[in-house]
């Protein structure tokens, strides 16, 4: 009798499962069968009033019963089922892989800053920063730079009201370095610049620059040269080959710039290094005797150099960006690639 039952409720009970529209049928019809007073739940109650053949035969196939109503409302549900409180048309296919939220990460010029530090640290050096807005005095004077002088153009300063300037270089906080700390000396500075020009491929009214500055008593132009080779290695991953030119700057003393051979065209010549196979990334030199006077070092004692090296120069020779712009649009298009 028991078993008759179990084989008529398994039919209706698949029946309505199947013709379940939403989860709160199936919610209902999973208590009014297997739920605590559940018909087949009520089945395995009256167990214990048959004989123990009958037990041992009812118990097996009401538990098969009990398998198989539950393999069915869980297959039903939650893929093909109408979620109730949604409108009648309204699907909700809870299987579909969801949306990724998209992660943020680092711009370019971050990405190449922060190695950058990495590796002048690697190599005893200590990252200092300096304010942007500055005075003429930490800007040109302590530089080197008399009021008069002409050099004071080659940097198209912008003056604020206030008798203030947006820094031109990352070179004024050589002195207020200088100005509190002791020799020997072994610092980078990496930050923002501002210069009055216009706009192209190559330039911008404001970028990045790392400067570096090492003093001790034996510092010489070939010290520089290992420390800027190997930095260029590591930042690269491959060997660079460099070339000083010699140059002016009022800073330093004897003064040159710093080529390396164009990576986009492996020296050959193209539009990034304006086929000349050579890149311009580096103004250097011996510091001036009175610039470390000026930061409260004797000249006598103490000799070192310096150098400030364009970091968006480094990025876009780093990923290949042939204009500058890109590093500031903000353009989600370009900035995804990195
Ligand atoms: N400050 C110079 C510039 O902005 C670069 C430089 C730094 C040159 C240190 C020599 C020494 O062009």
């Amino acid at each position: 009798m028991l078993k008759i039952n179990l084989k008529s409720l398994k039919i209706e009970a698949q029946k309505e499962i199947e013709k379940a529209e939403d989860l709160k049928d199936l919610d209902r019809i999973f208590k009014k069968y297997l739920g605590k007073n559940g018909k087949i739940t009520q089945v395995f109650s009256s167990l214990k009033d048959l004989n123990e053949k009958e037990r041992a035969e009812v118990g097996k196939e009401a538990n098969r019963v009990k398998v198989f109503l539950e393999k069915k409302i869980k297959e039903k549900s939650p893929s093909s089922v109408r979620l109730s409180s949604k409108g009648k048309k309204e699907w909700f296919d809870v299987t579909i892989p969801g949306k990724k939220p998209s992660l943020g990460h680092l711009h370019p010029l971050t990405l190449v800053r922060k190695k950058v530090e990495e590796i002048f640290q690697a190599m005893g050096f200590s990252v200092i920063e300096g304010p942007e807005v500055e005075n003429e005095y930490y800007n040109f004077d302590a530089l080197n730079i008399p009021k008069d002088h002409p050099a004071r153009d080659f940097w198209d300063t912008f003056y604020l009201k206030n008798g203030f300037l947006l820094r031109t270089h990352t070179s004024p906080v050589q002195i207020r370095y200088m100005e509190k700390n002791n020799p020997p000396l072994r610092i980078i500075i990496p930050g923002r610049i501002f210069r009055h020009e216009a706009t192209d491929a190559s330039h911008e009214v404001n970028f990045y620059q790392v400067e570096g500055l090492m003093v001790g008593k034996k510092i010489t132009a070939a010290n520089f040269k290992a420390i800027i080779q190997e930095f260029f290695l590591r930042f690269f991953e491959k060997p660079v080959k460099i070339r000083l030119r010699p140059s002016f700057f009022p800073f330093t003393e004897p003064s040159f710039e710093v080529d390396i051979s164009c990576l986009a065209c492996q020296g050959k010549g193209c539009s990034v290094c304006s086929r000349t196979g050579w890149l311009e990334l580096i103004g250097a030199g011996m510091v001036h005797p009175n610039v470390l006077k000026a930061g409260g070092i004797n000249p006598k004692n103490w000799q070192g150099f310096a150098f400030g090296m364009g970091m968006d120069r480094l990025a876009m020779m780093k990923y290949k960006i042939d204009d500058v712009r890109l590093l500031y649009s903000g353009d989600l298009r370009f900035l995804q690639q990195f």
